[in-house]
């Protein structure tokens, strides 16, 4: 259905550091299913209002304009993506997109099973489910709901459904999950799944973080030794946030290191809200109003300009930032709850990761 990529008439659209505009994180809804401690602690949040999230065709719209300065992988993520209604005719109208090479889904995976089918057919090419635990009880704990069973068949629904690469997402946290990385491996295996520890991230949103519970990719590959023996890293070319290991039997997993180890200097993502406000880092606190700029009828080349200098003026490295302040002793909680109710776009479930 869509034409050969057509990469090489464009320019590399590149930042104040040389990096290359070519991630799209593309947030169709702020809400979610689940309560998980790392993202969404609190009891009582502020939702976007529904009148300014962008439509399907205003999403399109946008992601045509990024991949016209160089974007070629798009992630729909949330809150929880499947939340969001008729999300196979999004994935369709992206897919149009001959430009868009990577088209790939960041879910909890708790309405996967009833989904899976319909993504693969509609051109998905990837997902990725987070799993944190592998006992009932503890999801129950860390997701305040009671979903496991539906997570896990979400899960074997991705392979059914054809989906090849299928990656799961660990937040390894410090005395709530650091006993399960051995079974979690085991269970990618079975499951025909990359597995992938997360370090816990100081965030917007976790406002539960401490360094303490941070469990480092350090603590990770020690422990991981014990039991497998010698663990190789896994030498390849890439930007992608997860440094790949491989154990003796040839498994592979990865670690997200974002909090001991950033990857700033690498990082050519940037993230799209549920309401069309344009945010370069995780851990950025102004964005691009781009859904305002849309519905005033900003022409096409003028929103593509402010796309083009937003890039090129971009500067960030948050989370090496934040790693300076560890020696000081000072590194916390990024944002305070009150101002998480003013400005819920720096939520990490508003940007979507
Ligand atoms: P692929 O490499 O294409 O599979 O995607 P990904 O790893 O970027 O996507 P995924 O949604 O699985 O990201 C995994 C996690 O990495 C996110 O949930 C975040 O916790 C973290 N992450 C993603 N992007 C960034 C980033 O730009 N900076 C930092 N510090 N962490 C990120
Ligand atoms: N630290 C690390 N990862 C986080 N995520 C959300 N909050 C955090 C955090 N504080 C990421 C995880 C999870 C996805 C939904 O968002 O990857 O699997
Ligand atoms: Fe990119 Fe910011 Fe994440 Fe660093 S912290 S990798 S600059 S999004």
């Amino acid at each position: 259905m869509s034409a050969a990529p057509l990469k090489s008439d464009l320019p590399v659209v590149q930042d104040t550091f040389g990096r290359p505009l070519r991630s799209l994180r593309l947030s169709v809804t702020d809400r979610c299913n689940l309560r998980c401690n790392y993202c969404m602690p609190e009891e009582e949040y502020t939702w976007l209002p529904r009148e300014t999230l962008l439509t399907f065709e205003e999403m399109t719209t946008l992601t045509e304009f990024f991949t016209e300065l160089g974007v070629d992988k798009v992630r729909l993520t949330g809150g929880e993506p499947l939340l969001r209604k008729d999300l196979p005719t999004l994935m369709r109208m992206l897919r149009r997109n001959p430009r868009i090479t990577d088209l790939a889904l960041t879910t909890n995976g708790v309405l996967l099973a009833e989904q899976a089918q319909a993504f693969y057919d509609a051109g998905l090419h990837r997902v990725t489910v987070s799993l944190d635990t592998l006992k009932p009880e503890r999801f129950k704990a860390l997701t305040r709901r009671d979903m496991f069973e539906s997570v896990l068949k979400g899960i074997e629904a991705v392979g059914q459904a054809g989906f090849k690469g299928l990656k799961l997402d660990t937040v390894a946290i410090r005395g709530y999950n650091d006993d399960e990385l051995t079974d979690l491996i085991e269970y990618g295996k079975r499951m025909e799944a990359e597995v992938r520890f997360i370090e816990y991230m100081d965030v917007g949103g976790a406002t539960d973080w401490s360094m303490d519970k941070v469990f480092s990719r350090q603590a990770i590959l020690a422990l991981l030794e014990q039991r497998y023996g010698h663990i190789e890293p896994v030498i390849e070319d890439s930007s992608a946030p997860a440094q790949r290991f491989s154990l003796p039997d040839g498994t592979t997993f990865g670690i997200i290191s974002s909090t001991t180890v950033p990857f700033c200097s690498t990082c050519d993502r940037s993230r799209l809200t549920a309401d069309g406000m344009w945010f370069l880092c995780l851990y950025a606190t102004q964005g691009v109003d781009l859904r305002q700029s849309l519905r005033a009828g900003v022409s096409r080349d003028e929103i593509k300009a402010r796309i083009l200098a937003g890039w090129q003026g971009r500067a960030d490295r948050g989370a090496e930032r934040r790693k300076e302040l560890e020696p000081l002793g000072i590194r916390a909680r990024l944002v305070e709850i009150e101002r998480l109710r003013e400005d819920p776009r720096l939520e990490m479930h508003t940007r979507g990761g």
